[in-house]
């Protein structure tokens, strides 16, 4: 990302209205690759960073690197660690203003042969699961927040309080090929 307001890595951000900065955000999965990348310019750009994943190894050489990245070790597969994540945020981050659910595994199958129903749960529970469940743990601390869900449609950025909009929205018309 370049220091520009409205460009990151070459592509115009001319649509995302929601200034990057000053917000305290989670990004799940900020340990490495997409998520690390992501953590890394908020810290840099002055927000107030929370980064979960699930080995401490990484987490430990991301919080050396980036003391102000605060960290949380959780397996986001299982219930009780979501749960003890949001407890957790709204004890010492109440003011929460965004998520990105970026963690997440793609698991190779082969599927010419019978593939072992555990894999796709495992897949499911980090990849949908998670996402969704932790979203509506977190959402009473983000319905302070002005930052809208998605920046990408200016549908949204009217609303000041996105929590109206998730309870509001009418569902999306049919998929037609
Ligand atoms: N890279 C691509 O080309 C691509 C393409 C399409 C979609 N995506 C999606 O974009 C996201 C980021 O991709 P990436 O390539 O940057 O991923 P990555 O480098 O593999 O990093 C995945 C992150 O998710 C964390 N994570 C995985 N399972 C977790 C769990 N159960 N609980 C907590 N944290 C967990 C990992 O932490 P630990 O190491 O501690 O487990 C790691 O920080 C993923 O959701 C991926 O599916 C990526």
């Amino acid at each position: 990302m370049t220091d520009a307001p409205h460009r990151a890595g070459g592509v115009p951000l001319s649509i995302m209205k929601t200034e990057l900065r000053g917000r305290t955000v989670l990004i799940t999965g900020g340990t490495s690759g997409i998520g690390r990348a992501l953590a890394e310019e908020l810290d840099r750009r002055g927000n107030t960073v929370i980064v979960c994943g699930q080995r401490t190894d990484r987490l430990a050489e991301l919080r050396e690197r980036h003391p102000g990245i605060a960290v949380h070790q959780c397996d986001l597969a299982l219930d009780d660690h979501r749960q003890r994540l949001a407890d957790q945020l709204a004890k010492e981050f109440p003011s929460l203003d965004m998520v990105v659910n970026n963690a997440g595994i793609q698991l190779r199958s082969d599927v010419s042969r019978p593939i072992d129903p555990a894999r796709l749960r495992a897949e499911t529970d980090v990849n949908l699961i998670a996402p969704t469940h932790l979203t509506s743990l977190l959402a009473g601390q983000l319905a302070g927040s002005r930052v809208p869900p998605s920046s990408t449609s200016p549908r949204h950025w009217r609303s000041r309080r996105w929590s109206r909009w998730l309870t509001t929205a009418p569902p999306r018309p049919p998929y037609t090929p």
